[in-house]
């Protein structure tokens, strides 16, 4: 393959007397360093036209945070916005992890007040930084940080640091940095407005399940504890953090149809007739339908709704789907929910315990559930943790339904002047 214009420069530079060849080697870094933050801009641009939901927000920033931190060669960064007045991180992560840090609010803050960028080398030396104990702490070095705008107003920070490294930032950092801050600007105006919209369909899909919980108090706590359930299998699959919400909105909302199902079928506690029967299998069905016709942000847990009560065989319904063709939420679903009706009491059957359900899942996998997920599932839910959420939710009631609207806070420009 031919050499690049940029490699095809550097060995030019090589030839050159050392002064020189320098100088060009400098230029050549830029300009390489240039190029990739292009292209990473090109692939967030096109993440950004793609975003549909809040939940692919959370994957956008993520990714946003990642590239800035790989292409500023940094040791942490850090997303922070302006929310009632204060700043407050809502994303952050370290080369090498996705883990949380800790970035100096004292510095955050002076972006926002000046509404100009940061660039430090020895920030333990700088007047007005060095007192912060979150960086003598961290002993980091070299500080770049540089404000959000939405049109004329400082909605956030970017930031990057140094902690173990002795790299000091640039002016072409900076620049390259504001380059994605104004995509980040971009990204959280968006992220707002459809959050401001799923919350408002969130609050309906909350009214729908209030009223089906007031008609059956089975479904309340069991709601929670499916939601709870799936999610902890996703996070066994090791799906991205936007995923593991849906999985739990998923386990929430999956008995949703059966609003529109009569109390008399809702209610019977005998056996029921294969007609009545036959009403009840409609919820899934009636569920699926309702999100679909009255909400929108809910696209990626229709199907699961519908089909949480498929069997691997191909012998469940509404739809008579065999293995791979239900879709995996689905599946997911079915095993928490199943698993959840076992080992709690109902008119009709009294509590296993968690072990003897464990047990039932296992003799079905193959025919009722999908073979691969029951074992994940029971590694999952043999987390202590697990089994003190579900203790939690059954004293309360309920497990926090605000998660989703929670994770980018509302914000009213006003309060930013
Ligand atoms: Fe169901």
């Amino acid at each position: 393959m031919p050499a690049s214009p940029l490699e095809q420069l550097t060995q030019i530079a090589s030839l050159l007397p050392p002064q020189v060849g320098g100088r060009v080697k400098t230029i050549t870094r830029e300009l390489e360093a240039e190029r990739s933050a292009l292209t990473a801009f090109q692939s967030l641009g096109m993440k950004l036209s793609s975003v549909r939901d809040s939940f692919d927000v959370i994957t956008l920033f993520q990714d946003m945070l990642e590239e800035a931190v790989r292409l500023m060669q940094a040791d942490r960064g850090a997303l922070a916005l302006v929310e009632g007045g204060s700043v407050r991180v809502v994303d952050s992560c370290s080369k090498d992890s996705h883990e949380e840090v800790q970035v100096s609010r004292t510095l955050l803050e002076r972006v926002v007040t000046t509404k100009e960028s940061i660039i430090t080398t020895n920030v333990q030396e700088d007047t007005g930084y060095g007192a912060s104990e979150s960086i003598l702490a961290l002993d980091i070095r070299s500080v770049l940080a540089v404000p959000l705008r939405a049109r004329d107003t400082v909605i956030g920070v970017l930031y990057v640091d140094t902690q173990f490294t002795q790299r000091a930032f640039t002016e072409s950092d900076a620049s390259i940095l504001s380059g994605f801050a104004a995509q980040a600007g971009v990204a959280v105006t968006l992220a707002r407005s459809i959050v401001q919209e799923h919350e408002n369909y969130v609050s309906l899909v909350k009214i729908m399940l209030s009223t089906l919980e007031s008609r059956d108090e089975y479904t309340a706590g069991h709601s929670d504890r499916v939601g709870l359930y799936t999610k902890k299998l996703a996070e066994k699959l090791g799906w991205a953090a936007a995923d593991l919400e849906r999985a739990l909105f998923a386990g929430f909302v999956h008995d949703i149809g059966k609003i529109g199902i009569r109390d008399v079928y809702l209610h019977k506690t005998g056996k029921l007739t294969e007609e009545e029967f036959g009403v009840i299998k409609q919820h899934a069905v009636i569920g699926e339908r309702l999100l679909r016709e009255n909400t929108k942000g809910f696209e990626g847990i229709l199907s699961a709704i519908r089909s949480h009560h498929e069997r691997w065989d191909g012998k469940g319904y509404p739809d008579g789907l065999a293995g791979e063709e239900i879709p995996i939420l689905a599946r997911m679903v079915g095993i928490s929910d199943a698993f959840d009706a076992m080992s709690t009491a109902r008119p009709y059957n009294t509590a296993k315990t968690w072990e003897q359900t464990f047990e039932v899942l296992k003799k079905d996998a193959g025919t009722h559930f999908d073979p691969a997920l029951v074992p994940l599932f029971i590694e999952a839910l043999s987390d202590t943790k697990v089994s003190d959420a579900v203790l939690e939710i059954n004293r309360s009631g309920e497990l926090d339904r605000n998660v989703i609207a929670q994770l980018i806070a509302q914000h009213d420009p006003k309060e930013n002047h």
